[in-house]
Parts: structure tokens; C-alpha cells; sequence
């Protein structure tokens, strides 16, 4: 499915309410259904990768009813999996293969995860390096660096995992695997990742051990049942405010966003352009900090992103680069080599597209350096199935001098299926 983006020819106004977060949804599902007894999550993100998360789970026998948003969850316990008689497939979503194979390893069955073709190539030895380190059997292509990855886990023995990138999905997938090994399993990481894994065992009734850059479990802890509030995803909503910020004359409040401050650092690169935001109602939902934001669109200034900051933005530096384009000066964007392998490498494809636009961007190893302000002019531009391409693309249509063709939009259904709703609802 390929989409034409219109240029706006008024400015944006009202307010959207932001869908459910995806990393929150993952979880929330994934923890319910190693839980003892039923549990309710509400505000669930009816996303594709949730979705298939959903479906690996219902393959291990977990009974899941979806209600729209609310989603009602029988679990089975952290020993009540059942071995699957078909090959999980876990789709594009890299979250449910990494923190699957954490409860995966614990399991003395043996299962299959496939996906598709962009899982394919992402590395998956992050994962199960430290797994196998805990006795977990796993492997896959490459030495269990890619998908297909086979395992079969049990006897698992805690260990301190040092991990050499700051990624939530290794440090949950080894604190899952955690619950199910002897004595302590912590990790480590250089920067901390999101931190939502953490947050919600506690809300399940496990007892997690943080500092700066660690989190720990004790093995054998069991989690019970609960209420899951899934507050909007801070990362969709960063595409509605830079929207606000970029489409001339506009102002639009942006309701129901995650604030959690190892997510926030777009937020904190958009006060740094200068953008006239607002942040205010802010409140707790379900062991998370939210607000709602209304913002205005004005100039920017270019920025320096980079160290610790990139893992709080790393999936919103696509849409920050289009920001970049408009603003005054030399924005450049480093230690963000993590960018390489996500959904695809976004280094090359938010480069390479923008570029088709008219931008002035340059690849760099670890990042990209961006020239502006440039007018942006129309063209056919790909997503690469890459749902935050296919966003920021759409983005871009906005304020380009002409149509936009972005093709292959349909990845867009990943993590905000309603964006081109909520995005018509601001224009009108
Ligand atoms: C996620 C962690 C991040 C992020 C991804 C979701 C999660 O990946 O990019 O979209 O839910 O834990 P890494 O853990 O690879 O950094």
C-alpha cells in the first residue's frame, strides 16, 4: 500500500490522544502470561507486534480474550507453558523475539522463533550470548545469531551479564530468564535502557534490584496477577508533536503520553530546538508517569545528540533528523550506532530518504550529520517497511513543496495504527 501526502495548506490544530505503548503492551502480555491467575491489561496497543506477541503466546498454550483495548489474560505460571506444536512467528517485532527467548530459556521444552525477513537479519547473539551463559540450549543460523533460533532451556544458573550495548531487550530478556535460575541474575549496561521491564515485575509482585546501571532478580520468585494500565507511547507521540512543530501556524495538544524519563530524551531534544511546548496534566497510570503536551510550531534550533541521551530517543532520531531539516544550523547525531540494526538500518534509510526530499543529511558510522534549514520538495520515497520511516516520510509530505508518494505504508500498523487518522483529525 503506498500513500500520497498532500502538503498542508493549514495549519494543524486540536488534540489526539497518543495509543498504548508498544514496549509496555509486549510486557504487560508477556508477564501476565507466566503470572499466577487472571490479569487484566487496559489501553493495550493493538499494534502488529503486540498482536504477535499475542499469537506466540496463544501457541504456548496461554489463553488470551481481546476485548479492543482491553485484553483479559489467564495465566499459567512461570512452569505452566506448554511445548507449542507450531513454529512461533514473531512477524517484524524484535521485542517479542528478544524477551520471549528470556522466558524461552527457562523452559525445559523445546520451541522454534522465526520472523520475517528484517527479523532475519537482526543480530540476535545479544540475547542469546548471555543466555547460553545461564546453561540455556539455544541455536539458529550463525550460531544462534539469527532467526530461526531453536531452544530448549531449563537448569538455568543466575549470572552478573555485562552487557557492551544499553538495550532493554537484552536486559529483560536475561532478567526473565532470571526468574528462572538459580540464585541472582543482574545486568549491566554502559548507559540504562527503558526501564518498563523493571516497573512492572514489581507491579506483578517480583522484588527487582536497581541502581543507575544495573537491575537484579533473585530466581524462584513468582509473579501474580494484575491490573496493567498502559499509558500512550511516548514514541508515537513524538511523530503528532513534531508535526505540531513543523506545519506552519500550528498548535496541537498531544494527550495521554508516556513520560518516563528513560524515554523522554525526543522530548528533551524538542525543548532544546527551542520548539514552544508545554507539558502539563502530568499524573501517574499504572506505575508510569504521563502528561499531555500541546505544542506550537515555531523555528528550531539545530543540536548536538549524543552518549547517554541516545538510548532515551534512539527510535525517534528518524523523525528528530526531519526536524533537523528545518531547523537553523548543524545538527549532528553520534553514538547512535544501534541505529544499524533496527527494522532496518536507519542510518542509511532516513540518510538516503530525506536526501530524496532535498535535505542535506550525510551518514556518518555512528550517526548522521544534518545541514538546515533545506526546503523539502515532493517526490516517491521508500519505507523500506520500516514503520518509523514510513512515518517520518509521511511527516515530511507535510511541509514538502509538493506531493510526497511513500510506499509500503502498511508497516505504519506496527506501533500506530491509527496515524494517519489521528493525523487527518489534526487537519481538519
Ligand atoms: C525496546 C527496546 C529498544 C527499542 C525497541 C523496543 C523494548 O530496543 O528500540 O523499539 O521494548 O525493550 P533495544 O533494546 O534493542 O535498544
Amino acid at each position: 500500500m503506498h500513500k500520497t501526502i498532500d502538503t498542508a495548506l493549514k495549519p494543524l490544530q486540536g488534540s489526539v490522544t497518543i495509543p498504548g505503548d508498544k514496549s509496555i503492551s509486549h510486557r504487560a502480555v508477556l508477564f501476565a502470561a507466566i503470572a499466577e491467575g487472571p490479569s487484566v491489561i487496559k489501553g493495550f496497543l493493538n499494534g502488529q507486534d503486540c498482536l504477535s506477541t499475542i499469537s506466540c503466546m496463544r501457541k504456548l498454550g496461554v489463553k488470551i480474550e481481546e476485548d479492543g483495548e482491553i485484553i483479559r489474560v489467564e495465566g499459567k505460571g512461570l512452569h505452566g507453558l506448554n511445548e507449542p506444536s507450531e513454529i512461533l512467528d514473531v512477524g517484524n517485532s524484535g521485542t517479542t523475539v528478544r524477551l520471549l527467548s528470556g522466558i524461552l530459556a527457562g523452559q525445559s521444552f523445546s520451541s522454534v522463533m522465526t520472523g520475517d525477513e528484517s527479523i532475519g537479519r537482526r543480530p540476535m547473539r545479544r540475547v542469546t550470548g548471555p543466555l547460553k551463559m545461564m546453561n540455556a540450549s539455544i541455536d539458529g543460523r550463525d550460531f544462534a545469531n539469527y532467526t530461526p533460533l531453536c531452544m530448549r532451556g531449563g537448569s538455568l544458573q543466575g549470572v552478573h551479564y555485562v552487557s557492551p550495548v544499553a538495550s532493554a531487550q537484552v536486559k529483560s530478556a536475561v532478567l526473565l530468564a532470571g526468574l528462572y535460575a538459580q540464585g541472582v541474575t543482574r545486568v549491566t549496561e554502559p548507559h540504562k535502557s527503558r526501564d518498563h521491564t523493571e516497573r512492572m515485575l514489581e507491579t506483578f509482585g517480583v522484588k527487582v534490584e536497581t541502581d543507575e546501571v544495573s537491575a537484579a532478580v533473585s530466581g524462584g520468585q513468582k509473579l501474580t496477577g494484575s491490573e496493567v494500565d498502559v499509558p500512550g507511547d511516548v514514541s508515537s507521540a513524538v511523530f503528532m508533536l513534531a508535526a505540531g512543530a513543523l506545519v506552519p501556524g500550528s498548535e496541537i495538544t498531544v494527550r495521554n503520553v508516556g513520560m518516563n524519563p528513560t524515554r523522554t530524551g525526543a522530548i528533551d531534544v524538542l525543548k532544546r530546538m527551542n520548539a514552544d511546548m508545554h507539558i502539563h496534566s502530568e499524573r501517574m497510570l499504572g506505575g508510569e508517569p504521563v502528561a499531555d503536551i500541546t505544542i506550537k510550531s515555531g523555528a528550531l534550533q539545530a543540536v548536538t545528540i549524543s552518549g547517554g541521551e541516545i538510548p532515551r530517543l534512539i527510535d525517534e532520531i528518524p523523525v528528530l533528523a526531519l526536524l533537523a531539516t528545518q531547523a537553523e544550523g548543524t545538527t549532528v547525531i553520534k553514538d547512535a550506532a544501534e541505529l544499524k540494526v533496527k527494522e532496518t538500518n536507519r542510518i542509511d534509510t532516513v540518510v538516503n530518504q530525506l536526501n530524496e526530499l532535498g535535505a542535506d543529511c550525510e551518514a556518518t558510522d555512528d550517526g548522521m550529520i544534518i545541514h538546515g534549514p533545506t526546503p523539502l520538495k515532493g517526490g516517491k520515497v521508500e519505507s523500506f517497511h520500516d514503520h518509523r520511516i514510513g512515518m517520518t516520510m509521511s511527516l515530511a509530505g507535510l511541509i514538502a513543496s509538493d506531493k510526497v508518494l511513500v510506499k509500503d505504508t502498511e508497516a505504519i500498523a506496527v506501533s500506530y495504527p491509527g496515524f494517519y487518522k489521528d493525523l487527518e483529525k489534526l487537519m481538519n
